[in-house]
């Protein structure tokens, strides 16, 4: 999977620099192109020489070339590269990565780089434990950065512990299957509903619920990482995109969310409706402010929002898949299969709110999927970035072929 693909190679002032020489062979060994760009400390712990003679190319550490004043372009690096690979990542590298304090060549390449970035942390294991240190590495993740985390064992301060640079071999081995499922889904155009609607009522309040979107968006950004082309369709939510491959449509209400869905769906391989769509709307939208009626009761008269889920069932042609969620309190699996029938899914993502971590707004969730048959996956309680990969190798496997239940 490496064969052709063009790396980056960021070494900082780590002691396990001299584990890059090994990297960058074995990068090379797969058939990677490997461009090496070094801070000035990560020349104190290996040589120029060695990596240029390893690479077959000038390493880049400054941004003009003494002699003759070339000027080395971190814009053109950041154009070519397929990926960016920083390791070691001193804890200094980390923290000017997350802040963009852009005062060495590596620094601006990673700042302009377009390709998904990697970084292996390289550190004694109280750096690596230091809350500002774990505070830049979630910095960095929130980017979309892929961090590569540090090993434990013998350091080089005498000191055992986590904070030791990945093995060469490991790092390779990621790369490889990141390129690997970047091609498991190319070709494939996904629909994602995130987050909850709004149901406005008047002017200043309105019907919802406590979706974050944060389960939606790591759907979308863990198709997009397999090579999908990803139509977001999201309520109100603060999450961010990263991948280039996801177009985002913001939307307010249930009604917007299901023209939306009809309008991309037809197109799409897939549908996953992950949104948590408010059932029922006001029936009349008051144009200025209800005021509060002296103490008396008030009844709000409510009606049925389009369900997009069953609509889009009623649609789908056979080569299409699609995929529901069901948030439940109780009863939880009769419940969900009751959904998947009516809607006419071929999966449902079962989470239940009975499963401390499950659920709304957290960053964990604990998921079962159904599928048509009635079959169901039991998974435990992950990050919801490793919930998506799941039920996305769930779907990948479908479409190439690989599974015909859950
Ligand atoms: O956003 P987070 O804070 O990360 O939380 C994630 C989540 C809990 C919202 C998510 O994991 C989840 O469970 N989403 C579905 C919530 C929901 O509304 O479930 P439901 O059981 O009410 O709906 C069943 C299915 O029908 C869902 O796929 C839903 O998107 C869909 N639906 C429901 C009503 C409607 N009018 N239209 C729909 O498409």
């Amino acid at each position: 999977m490496l064969n052709g693909k063009k790396i980056v190679l960021g070494i900082t002032g780590s002691i396990a620099a001299y584990k890059a020489a090994y990297l960058c062979r074995a990068l090379i060994k797969k058939g990677a192109d490997v461009q090496v760009v070094i801070t000035p400390a990560g020349k104190e712990f290996i040589t120029p020489v060695t990596l240029s003679a390893l690479t077959h190319k000038p390493v880049v550490s400054e941004f003009f070339t003494a002699n003759d004043g070339t000027w080395h372009s971190h814009v053109d690096l950041g154009l070519w590269a397929d990926a960016m690979l920083i390791a070691p990542a001193t804890a200094a590298t980390i923290g000017k990565m997350a802040h963009g304090i852009a005062d060495n060549m590596l620094i601006t390449t990673y700042l302009s780089m377009k390709a998904p970035v990697f970084v292996a942390p390289a550190m004694d294991l109280d750096m690596y434990a230091h809350p500002s240190t774990q505070h830049n590495l979630e910095l960095l993740k929130s980017y979309g950065n892929h961090i590569i985390e540090s090993a434990s064992g013998f350091l080089a301060s005498q000191l055992e512990g986590k904070g030791r640079m990945e093995e060469p071999d490991t790092i390779v081995e990621i790369l490889e299957r990141f390129f690997a499922a970047q091609q498991q889904l190319a070709k494939k155009k996904i629909i994602i509903t995130a987050g909850p609607t709004y149901e406005k009522l008047d002017p200043v309040r309105y019907i919802s619920n406590y979706s974050s979107g944060k389960m939606g968006f790591a759907l979308a950004e863990a198709c997009a990482e397999r090579g999908a082309e990803v139509i977001l369709i999201s309520g109100p939510v603060q999450q961010k995109i990263h991948h280039p491959n996801i177009q985002r449509i913001d939307v307010e209400s249930a009604d917007e969310m299901y023209r939306e869905a009809l309008r991309f769906f037809p197109e799409a391989n897939v549908g996953i409706l992950c949104a948590a769509v408010a059932d029922y709307k006001p029936e009349h939208y008051a144009g200025s402010k209800l005021k509060r009626q002296n103490g008396e009761k008030m009844n709000l008269s409510l009606v049925p929002n389009p369900d997009i889920a069953a609509a889009l069932g009623k649609l789908k042609k056979p080569e299409q898949l699609l995929v529901g969620f069901a948030l439940e309190t109780d009863n939880e699996f009769v419940n969900a299969q009751e959904k998947l029938k009516k809607k006419n899914l071929d999966w449902i993502v079962l989470n239940s709110l009975k499963d401390e971590g499950a659920g709304f707004q957290g960053d964990t969730n604990k998921i079962t999927i159904i599928d048509a048959n009635g079959n169901r996956k039991d998974f435990s309680l992950k990050s919801k970035k490793a919930v998506a990969e799941d039920i996305v190798e769930v779907i990948s496997e479908k479409l190439n072929g690989e599974n015909d239940h859950a």
